[in-house]
C-alpha cells in the first residue's frame, strides 16, 4: 500500500472543500435512504463531523499502530449512532465514489486498490472494537433531568440520574444528545467527581449560533431524558503520583472539569497526600455568570486553596476585570507547579501563550477546548497535551 500516494490524493480531495461532504450525502442517501435516519436532523457541510474525519484517518493507515486505541474507541463510540457492521460497507463505497469523482484521471486501479484496503483495515478496527464491547458497555446511557438552574440567559446548571453509573473519572467529557434535538451529540462534561448515587451535575453555556446549546440551555427540563455516550478524555485528568501545586484556569463553562478534579483534590487531602496548593481562576463576561462563586468562595477559606474571579466585560465589575489568561500570568506560583486550562479555543490559546511567557512557566500545561470540533482532531489534542512537557 502507497501510503504517501493516499496521503497525497486526500489532500487533492480535501482542497474542495464543503463539496466534498456534500458529495459524498448525496451518494450515501441516494444509495442507502434508509440510513439518513442515523444522521443529525440538521445537516450541512461546514457542521461535517464525518467526511473529513474518514479521509484523514483512513489516509492515515500507515500509523495506525499509533492510533489503534483512538479507532477501537471510535468504533465503540459508533454505538451510540446505532452504527452496526452491516453499514461500513455503504459508507465505504460512498467514500470511494466519492474520491473517484473529485480525483478523475488520478483515480488509477493502483491508487483504488490502496484506498479500498486502507479503508478495510480502519473499518474492521472499528467493527472488531464495537462487537467486543457489546454486553460489556452499553451503546449509551439514558440520564433523567432531576434538577436545573438558569444560571443567566446564557448559562444553565443540570443535575442528571443515569440509569446506571456512568464510568468516568474526573475531568473527562462525554458525547450527549438532549431530546429536542436528536442524534445531534456534542461533548459535555461532568462537574462532580463519580458520586456513589451515579448522579452527574453539567454546566452548560449557549454558544450563538449554535445548534445544540442554546435549546440545552433554554428547553431541556427535570423529566426530560439525555443520553450520554462513553467517557473520553484525558486532558484534564489529575497526573497520579504528583504533588505539584496546581493552577486552574477556566473560562466560563470550562470550570465544569475543575469542579470535578476539586472533589477529588478535597478528598485527597482528607487521606492526607497530597498536600499541594490549588489555585482556581474562573473568567467570565458578565459576573452573573460566576455560578460557583459561594462554593468557591466558601472553599478558599481553607488556606490551600485560592479562588480569583475575573470579569472581562462589565467595567462596573469591582473585582478583577480583564482577560483571565492575563491574570492567571500574574499569579504562578514560585515552586514547581502545573496547569490546566479550559475553555473556548481563543481563551485556552490565550492563556497558554500568557503562562507560558511568565519568567516561572507552569512544568506542564494540560487543556480541553470547548469547541464543536471533531473527536479525531480533540482525541489526537488529548494525546498530545496530556503530559507533554512544554
Ligand atoms: C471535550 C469537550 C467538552 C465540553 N464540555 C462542555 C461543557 O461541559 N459545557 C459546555 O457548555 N460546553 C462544553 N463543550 C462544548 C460543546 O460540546 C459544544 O461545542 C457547544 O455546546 C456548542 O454546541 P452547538 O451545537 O450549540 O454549536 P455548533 O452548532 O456545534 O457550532 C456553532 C458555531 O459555534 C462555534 N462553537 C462551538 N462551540 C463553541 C464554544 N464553546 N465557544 C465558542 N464557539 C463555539 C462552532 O465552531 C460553530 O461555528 C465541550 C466540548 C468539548 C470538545
Ligand atoms: C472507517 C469508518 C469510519 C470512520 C473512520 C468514522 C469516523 C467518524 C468520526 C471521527 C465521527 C465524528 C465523531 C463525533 O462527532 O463524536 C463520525 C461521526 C459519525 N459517523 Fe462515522 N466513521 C466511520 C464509519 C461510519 C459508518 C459505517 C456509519 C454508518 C452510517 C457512520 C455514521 C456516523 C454518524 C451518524 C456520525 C455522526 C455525524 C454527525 O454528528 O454529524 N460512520 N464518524
Amino acid at each position: 500500500m502507497d501510503t504517501d500516494r493516499l496521503k497525497a490524493t486526500w489532500a487533492e480531495v480535501a482542497a474542495h472543500g464543503d463539496d466534498v461532504p456534500s458529495y459524498f450525502y448525496a451518494h450515501l442517501f441516494i444509495t442507502h435512504p434508509e440510513l439518513r435516519d442515523l444522521f443529525p436532523l440538521v445537516m450541512s457541510a461546514q457542521r461535517d463531523r464525518l467526511v473529513g474525519a474518514l479521509g484523514r484517518i483512513v489516509s492515515s493507515v500507515d500509523d495506525l499502530g499509533s492510533v489503534v486505541p483512538f479507532v477501537q474507541q471510535l468504533g465503540r463510540d459508533h454505538r451510540r449512532f446505532s452504527v452496526v457492521a452491516e453499514h461500513y460497507d455503504a459508507v465505504g463505497a460512498s467514500l470511494l465514489w466519492t474520491l473517484a469523482h473529485f480525483l478523475g484521471d488520478r483515480w488509477t486501479a493502483d491508487v483504488a486498490a490502496d484506498w479500498a484496503a486502507a479503508y478495510g483495515v480502519v473499518a474492521s478496527t472499528m467493527v472488531d472494537a464495537a462487537e467486543e464491547s457489546e454486553g460489556v458497555q452499553p451503546a449509551w446511557w439514558d440520564a433523567e433531568v432531576i434538577d436545573k438552574t438558569r444560571v443567566s440567559r446564557e448559562v444553565a446548571t443540570f443535575t442528571l440520574r443515569p440509569n446506571e453509573p456512568v464510568p468516568y473519572v474526573a475531568g473527562q467529557s462525554m458525547a450527549m444528545c438532549i431530546p429536542q434535538v436528536p442524534r445531534s451529540w456534542r461533548f459535555f462534561t461532568p462537574a462532580n467527581a463519580p458520586r456513589a448515587d451515579g448522579t452527574i451535575d453539567l454546566n452548560v453555556a449557549s454558544v450563538a449560533g449554535g445548534v445544540v446549546s442554546g435549546s440545552f440551555v433554554s428547553k431541556v427540563r427535570p423529566g426530560d431524558t439525555v443520553r450520554i455516550g462513553a467517557p473520553v478524555g484525558t486532558g484534564l485528568v489529575l497526573q497520579p503520583d504528583d504533588d505539584a501545586d496546581l493552577l486552574l484556569v477556566a473560562g466560563n463553562t470550562g470550570l465544569a472539569p475543575f469542579l470535578a478534579l476539586l472533589d477529588d483534590i478535597v478528598e485527597q487531602r482528607r487521606r492526607g497526600w497530597p498536600l499541594r496548593q490549588v489555585h482556581l481562576l474562573h473568567g467570565v463576561r458578565f459576573p452573573w455568570n460566576l455560578y460557583a462563586e459561594h462554593r468557591l468562595s466558601a472553599l478558599a477559606r481553607e488556606g490551600w486553596f485560592r479562588y480569583t474571579p475575573v470579569v472581562s466585560d462589565d467595567p462596573t465589575y469591582p473585582g478583577r476585570r480583564g482577560l483571565v489568561g492575563d491574570v492567571a500570568a500574574e499569579r504562578t506560583f514560585d515552586g514547581r507547579y502545573h496547569a490546566m486550562v479550559c475553555g473556548s479555543p481563543a481563551m485556552v490559546h490565550h492563556t497558554r501563550d500568557a503562562l507560558m511567557s511568565t519568567p516561572k512557566p507552569p512544568e506542564t500545561v494540560q487543556v480541553e477546548e470547548y469547541a464543536a470540533m471533531p473527536a479525531t482532531e480533540a482525541m489526537s489534542e488529548h494525546a498530545s497535551a496530556q503530559g507533554d512537557p512544554l
